[in-house]
């Protein structure tokens, strides 16, 4: 048994160093994100959460350039049933209500600042609300027609 008392000193002043700058960080460094998720009648997303987290921005240029470009259609099926519409503003946002406390805890962690709010609105807009149950999507028309 000699040295098993050094040994493990070793081992916990290099799991202390190895760790240093994670403890010596927490309470200063920015706080990781905390999403809030879809209510309860929405329990799925459009494609598996690994995928999302990882490509949602590649998902909304396919949904954009087939829709726009090839004339693909509006709207999809998650792989439980669930009918949803293949749009930025009335698909995602539609079930990711709270873009502050979902969409913008990622982005501004990692200083990401999608120009879409420009021209697409954001859910807390009552044309937001109007556009989920209207066949237009309503734009920001002062950015559009400018
Ligand atoms: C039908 C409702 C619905 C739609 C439409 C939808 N989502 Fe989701 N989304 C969810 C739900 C529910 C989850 C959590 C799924 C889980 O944990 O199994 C989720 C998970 C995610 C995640 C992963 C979050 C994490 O845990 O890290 C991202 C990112 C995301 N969605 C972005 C989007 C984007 C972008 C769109 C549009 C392209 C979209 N979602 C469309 C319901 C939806
Ligand atoms: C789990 C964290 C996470 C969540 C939640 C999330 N995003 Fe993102 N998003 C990212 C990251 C990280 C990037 C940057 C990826 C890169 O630079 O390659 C990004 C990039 C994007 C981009 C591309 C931006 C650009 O300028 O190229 C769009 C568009 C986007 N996200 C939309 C959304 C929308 C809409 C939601 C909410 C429905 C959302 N994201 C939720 C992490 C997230
Ligand atoms: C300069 C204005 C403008 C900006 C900025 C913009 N869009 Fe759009 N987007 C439009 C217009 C106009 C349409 C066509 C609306 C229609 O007829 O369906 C559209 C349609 C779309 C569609 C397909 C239809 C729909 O209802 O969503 C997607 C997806 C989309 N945009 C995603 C994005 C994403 C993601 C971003 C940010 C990375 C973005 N857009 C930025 C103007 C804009």
């Amino acid at each position: 048994m000699y040295g098993s008392g050094r040994i493990i000193s070793a081992l916990l002043v290099f799991v202390g160093l190895v760790t240093f700058p994670i403890w010596y960080n927490a309470g200063k460094a920015q706080q990781p994100p905390v999403l809030q998720m879809p209510a309860a009648e929405h329990p799925e997303c459009v494609r598996d959460v690994l995928y999302m987290r990882t490509s949602h921005m590649v998902l909304l240029n396919e949904w954009r350039d087939d829709i726009l470009r090839k004339s693909g259609p509006r709207f999809g099926v998650t792989t439980g049933g669930v009918r949803y519409e293949r749009s930025l503003q009335k698909g995602c946002m539609s079930c990711h209500r709270d873009k502050q406390n979902f969409c913008a805890q990622c982005h501004v962690y990692t200083a990401v600042d999608p120009n879409c709010w420009d021209c697409h609105l954001e859910p807390t807009s009552e044309e937001a609300l109007l556009s989920w149950t209207n066949e237009e999507v309503i734009l920001n028309e002062e950015v559009i027609l400018k």
